[in-house]
């Protein structure tokens, strides 16, 4: 973590939107932190915030249960900002009055504000807002202020400016909310005094230094999966320590057409050790006759360990890099304590290991800002703006067996989908083919066919927990199905998914 720039905490209640704020906090180039709402206070001053920003959640203020940060919060001196129901828990604590709203407001609501505030500086005085909330600020605090309203919700913002105390019944962070990125700046830059001093390039070269002094002249083993996140690990520890990193590529056989080749392209020339382990039979021994997705998913984690574990042998005493990023290690809510939690993402590395610690230097950061730090690295745009890609690879997009062929059939479908959305110009959160396990009959010349029913998918989505599929227009899904059943060996009907997450997930296994 870098120490020495400005720093906002998130406290968070809950709320869904905590790493939103987070980051729209961030993209106005102030460094922020997201602690649980329980932190100990001392805990919070340790951090020396220039701003504290109080979190959405779904409890009511004056129940038993519900989440409650130290109030002598609000007397630190540093600006705080309540949202929702930060808002409510900050009228809770210092003698106001919350109770539940006589009509309940859900979505963009007209809100009328009182632009003499700091905290509207600059904006219209009806602006629409996002609200979700069944309380409400009944009574405000003795020596508060209201600075906006609703036709429902008479206490849609208050304020202590004396006090630096703000708060907001709607949520700011949300893009419903017309004006809430306004709403954030003036928090940040009138109230707290921000000087906008966090970016990605100063980043780069603190965390150069950071790691040098972490590894001194150790060694480095990076397991690089070709996904973003461990493709910019191994960028910036080759900055960093460029004779000191192997970076070990497990190719397990399911990864795409071409990308184990793109992977080798993306590094190729580079300051490190690249090994290449094509483990492909090793892995489709071990799948042999297996269908259940769950019986696949440990296989293909469990032969990864085990192959990783055998190339890094030689490297005992060396660290070991991953590339966790932000959203990994916040744990969210009623934590016990303890604010973050170690995730392992590279397919569940070994817990018990000969090396001597962890390199994780993108554990600050949010994937957008991954992906940004990524260019700057000289990492390919097109390689950083890659979509997700599931560690078990196409192992849970074919479903039933997994063998090299049916793979094959897989790769070749799904290159053909990729390619054809890239020619009409169309781009999602997530796109893929799956081949189904499940053949029909159809009809090509004279003769019968028997071939296997791909399926597509393609779909929309922010935070990747829900999704709606995407409307790919007609005469693209033409193009597509007529090259893949005239390219494509074996495959003879194509199906577009429409289901949503919930209540389906995004892949099929
Ligand atoms: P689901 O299928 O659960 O997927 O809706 C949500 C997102 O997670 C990705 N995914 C994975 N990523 N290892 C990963 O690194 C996995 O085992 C895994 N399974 C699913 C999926 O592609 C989607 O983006």
């Amino acid at each position: 973590m870098n120490h020495d720039v400005q720093k906002i905490i998130v406290l968070d209640f809950g709320g869904q939107y905590k790493e939103l704020i987070a980051r729209k906090v961030r993209a106005l180039k102030v460094m922020s932190v997201i602690m649980s709402g329980d932190t100990p206070i001392e805990r919070i001053q340790k951090e020396n915030p220039i701003g504290i920003i109080l979190t959405g959640g779904p409890h009511s203020v004056y129940k038993e249960d519900s989440l409650h940060a130290d109030k002598a919060l609000f007397d630190l001196g540093v600006p705080v900002l309540g949202i929702c129901y930060g808002m409510q828990f900050m009228a809770h604590s210092l003698g106001g009055e919350v109770a539940p709203c006589a009509i309940s407001e859900y979505g963009k609501t007209k809100t009328t504000i009182d632009t003499n505030s700091l905290l509207y500086k600059g904006i219209d005085t009806t602006t629409n807002t996002l609200m979700n909330h069944t309380d409400f600020v009944k009574r405000i605090p003795e020596g508060f202020v209201v600075t906006g309203h609703t036709k429902n919700c008479p206490v849609a913002s208050m304020e202590c400016p004396e006090r630096k105390l703000y708060a907001v019944q709607y949520h700011p962070e949300a893009d419903l909310s017309e004006s809430g990125l306004d709403v954030i700046r003036n928090f940040l830059y009138e109230v707290c005094g921000a000087v906008g001093d966090y970016t990605i390039g100063d980043f780069i070269d603190k965390e150069i230094q950071r790691i040098r002094e972490q590894v001194g002249d150790k060694h480095v083993v990076l397991g690089l999966s070709g996904g973003v996140d461990s493709s910019v690990t191994a960028a910036i520890l080759e900055r960093a320590i460029p004779d000191q990193v192997t970076c070990i590529f497990v190719n397990h056989g399911m990864m795409r057409k071409h990308e184990p080749e793109e992977v080798e392209a993306a590094f190729r020339g580079k300051h490190l050790k690249f090994v290449h382990v094509n483990a492909e039979k090793r892995f489709l021994d071990r799948l042999k006759g297996v269908t259940d997705p769950e019986q696949k998913r440990i296989i293909i984690g469990e032969e990864f360990v085990r192959v990783f574990e055998e190339e890094s042998a030689e490297y005992e005493g060396s660290f070991l890099a991953q590339g966790t990023i932000y959203p990994d290690v916040v744990e969210s809510g009623h934590a016990s304590g303890a604010v973050i939690k170690s995730h392992h993402n590279v397919g569940g590395l070994p817990k018990e290991t000969k090396f001597v610690g962890l390199v994780e230097p993108l554990r600050t950061l949010f994937k957008d800002e991954v992906r940004e730090l990524g260019v700057l690295l000289g990492l390919p745009e097109e390689y950083v703006s890659r979509q997700p890609f599931p560690g078990p690879g196409l192992g849970v997009r074919c479903i039933g067996e997994l063998t090299k062929d049916r793979l094959d059939i897989l790769r070749d479908a799904d290159y053909i989908y990729r390619e054809e959305l890239k020619n009409a110009g169309l781009k999602f959160d997530q796109y893929f083919a799956v081949l189904t396990s499940m053949r029909s009959v159809g009809v090509k010349g004279d003769g019968r066919t028997y071939g296997y029913v791909v399926a597509l998918r393609a779909i929309h989505t922010t935070d990747f927990m829900t999704c709606e599929y995407a409307h790919i227009p007609y005469d693209v899904l033409d193009k597509i199905t007529s090259r893949i059943v005239n390219e494509v060996k074996g495959v003879g009907r194509i199906v577009y998914d429409i289901t949503g997450k919930p209540p389906a997930t995004i892949e099929w296994e």
